[in-house]
């Protein structure tokens, strides 16, 4: 029987009615349109499927719809502002992380858990946190870089913000 959740989807909150087989990912996809999350294995050992949950990414094609009641969920959909891609976004770009572009807004909402959890990552933590996600295309190093630019980016910003010492 279905069952009414309340959930916030991309800081919008959302009721939603669901059928209790129904995975998140599904839901996601055919009820919501929110089509970024893609599926790969669909048995939780790809990453394509990456959404963040409370922050924490999550493998959407595990987690069945009806426990995402009182979460928090991001998916790729939702982390641009006003028009203006991610700071992970463009560094994806920038760096030329992806070729088919099929892992990509999984690998991107990972980086963005890897980001919020500790941003200032080094490579092993990188490779770390990102071995759930693969990709076919084995543009690895691309993401690698990617990530790194986005924290010296991060860093120098905190930097620059700090008043000048007198
Ligand atoms: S589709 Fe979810 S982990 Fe592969
Ligand atoms: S860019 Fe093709 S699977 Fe990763």
């Amino acid at each position: 029987m279905k069952r009414p959740i309340t959930t916030t989807i991309n800081e919008r909150t959302r009721d939603i009615v669901v059928a209790p087989n129904r995975t998140l990912l599904e839901v996601l996809r055919d009820e919501l349109g929110l089509r970024g999350a893609v599926e790969g294995c669909g048995v939780g050992v790809c990453g394509s499927c990456t959404v963040l949950v409370d922050d924490r990414p999550v493998s959407s094609c595990l987690m069945l719809a009806t426990n995402a009641e009182g979460r928090t969920i991001t998916t790729i959909e939702g982390v641009s502002r006003d028009g203006e891609l991610s700071p992970v976004q463009r560094a994806f770009l920038e760096q030329q992380a992806f070729q088919c572009g099929f892992c990509t807004p999984g690998m991107i909402m990972a980086v963005e858990g890897l980001i919020r959890e500790n941003p200032n990552p080094d490579e092993a933590e990188i490779r770390d946190y990102l071995s759930g996600n693969l990709c076919r295309c084995g543009t690895y190093s691309a993401v690698i870089a990617a990530v790194q630019s986005v924290v010296v980016q991060a860093r120098a910003e905190t930097e620059n913000s700090r008043p000048a010492a007198h």
